[in-house]
């Protein structure tokens, strides 16, 4: 049974509770996926969604755990929210995503300020917390599920353009890289019924969606055999496992289902990647040429300390492959910068890795220590933070060398732009981007959102491509 904590009688309150909803969202892609998902799940109770919090009686906070500064970020802000109480005496605050099981107690407890805290395969549960918050019961659910996909769930998609949607196919994630918290707050993998994802695109299609992101933590990893988590495929009927479906068949059902549409996906471990994936890929023009691969670190001797399960020689193969068989593929990375033990060499060759490869772009990180995780647990942080910090610089330097390079090379070329948006900074411009997912600006002309438009590339600056519309 959930336990009493503090009373506030928001009976007396009930006829101020117009049932508006602020959801703010952190972290990943996934995480805006699944915020789209309890938009729906709080639709059906009657919730409206506000863009003003100050307007709200239930805010709630998509969180993400992958670094300290994250969490940070949302304690500062559930402060701040918690503020608004004064005024608002029967609003509800939540918790939701990656920080609710890591740190329910705390939040709940110590810092009084959190109401509701619900973890990413709870969010049906979710209206049920509400009440039992209103009620001043401790209203917790943070069980991870092996079959929880939301695959019956239509998100009400409520970021974005209208143009460009994310559709999540497999959650959770089975690889236990060591410094990463994603494999505990998500849990194991499990892959959605492709039934269900071609009728949610489908739905995108009707309303004038023009390019859909398929996604999961490690989505290479996508097996449907019926249901149920992936570790348990080997307990599969025999039946079930000569019909299963791998991610290059979804791919591939995907693009044939939806011709008129781009699909892209993401994000992939390298150490998961098929050449099926690629050969579909090359073979469909509507998937883009665009491959996220992720390779965290240049040392041989870190990678096999991370558990990342793949060589730098095996990396560089991989991308041979990738160039070999998709001769025009963007190509972008993560890396972690200071993972314990690393030294200046380990560094190096992170340096001539990316000399190697020269990618499109990429998201670069210090390393931050996860409680609980194997590195946590077994090597101490012992980069010092301002060694981290200089050789991330030298890191984002250089990337920024990379794509300016690799955007001069689209100099007098023409790309295929989807229309996502009008200028920030002239309203006669629009933006896209191209199949490599690179941003491109160009007169508006008579162009508008969703429209796909040849734009020849004249100029470029380290981040953005500029060009002219060929139609
Ligand atoms: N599944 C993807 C990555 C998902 S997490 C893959 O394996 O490639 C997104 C990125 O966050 C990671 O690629 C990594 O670069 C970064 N990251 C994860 N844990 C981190 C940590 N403890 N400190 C710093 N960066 C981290
Ligand atoms: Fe984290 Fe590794 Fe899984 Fe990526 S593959 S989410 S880095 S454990
Ligand atoms: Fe963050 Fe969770 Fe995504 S930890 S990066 S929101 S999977």
């Amino acid at each position: 049974m959930p336990r009493k904590k503090k009373q506030i009688d928001r009976n007396k309150y009930s006829q101020c509770n117009t049932k508006k909803l602020f959801i703010e969202t952190y972290g990943c892609q996934m995480n805006v996926a699944d915020t789209e998902v309890v938009s729906s799940i709080l639709k059906k109770e009657g919730y409206t969604p506000t863009d003003d919090y100050h307007d709200a009686d239930l805010i709630l906070l998509n969180t993400c755990s992958v670094r300290d500064k994250a969490e940070q970020t949302v304690r500062n802000k559930l402060a701040n929210f918690a503020c608004l109480k004064k005024t608002r005496p029967w609003l509800l605050i939540g918790v939701l995503g990656c920080m609710a099981g890591r740190v329910k107690e705390k939040l709940l407890e110590e810092e009084k300020m959190v109401d509701l805290v619900a973890g990413p395969d709870a969010y049906r549960d979710l209206p049920v917390l509400i009440s039992q918050a209103w009620n001043n019961l401790n209203a917790v659910n943070v069980h991870l599920s092996l079959e929880e996909t939301y695959d019956d769930i239509t998100p009400v998609r409520i970021s974005g353009s209208g143009v460009t949607a994310f559709v999540s196919v497999m959650r959770g994630c089975d690889n236990m890289c060591t410094y990463c918290v994603v494999p505990y707050t998500r849990g194991r993998e499990r892959s959605r019924d492709p039934k269900t994802i071609l009728e949610e695109i489908d739905v995108l299609r009707s309303e004038g969606y023009k390019e859909i992101t398929l996604l999961g933590q490690n989505i290479d990893s996508y097996l449907w055999y019926g249901g149920g988590a992936k570790k348990d495929f080997s307990k599969a009927s025999e039946e079930a496992k000569a019909n299963a479906l791998h991610f290059s068949d979804l791919l591939k059902m995907v693009a044939e289902t939806f011709p008129t549409m781009r699909i892209r996906f993401c994000t992939s471990n390298p150490h998961d990647m098929t050449d099926d994936v690629l050969d579909t890929i090359a073979s469909h023009s509507n998937i883009c040429r665009y491959m996220h691969l992720p390779f965290q670190s240049g040392s041989n001797r870190i990678l096999q300390h991370m558990r990342r399960g793949y060589t730098r020689e095996e990396y560089l193969t991989l991308i041979e492959r990738v160039r070999a068989k998709i001769p025009d593929c963007g190509i972008t990375m993560d890396i972690i910068a200071g993972y314990p033990t690393e030294t200046e060499e380990d560094h190096k060759d992170t340096l001539s890795l990316m000399q190697s490869v020269k990618y499109e772009f990429g998201y670069m990180f210090k390393y931050s220590e996860r409680p609980g995780t194997y590195a946590a647990n077994h090597y101490p942080d012992d980069v010092p933070d301002d060694v981290k910090q200089r050789r991330l610089d030298e890191i984002i330097t250089l990337q920024g060398q990379h794509s300016f390079e690799r955007n001069k090379t689209y100099i007098s070329t023409v790309s295929q732009v989807l229309v996502e948006g009008i200028s920030k900074k002239d309203k006669e411009e629009v933006f896209g981007r191209n199949s490599q997912g690179i941003v491109v600006v160009f007169a508006k002309g008579n162009h508008s959102i969703g429209d796909f438009v040849n734009v020849k590339i004249t100029d470029t600056t380290q981040g953005t491509l500029l060009g002219e519309a060929l139609d």
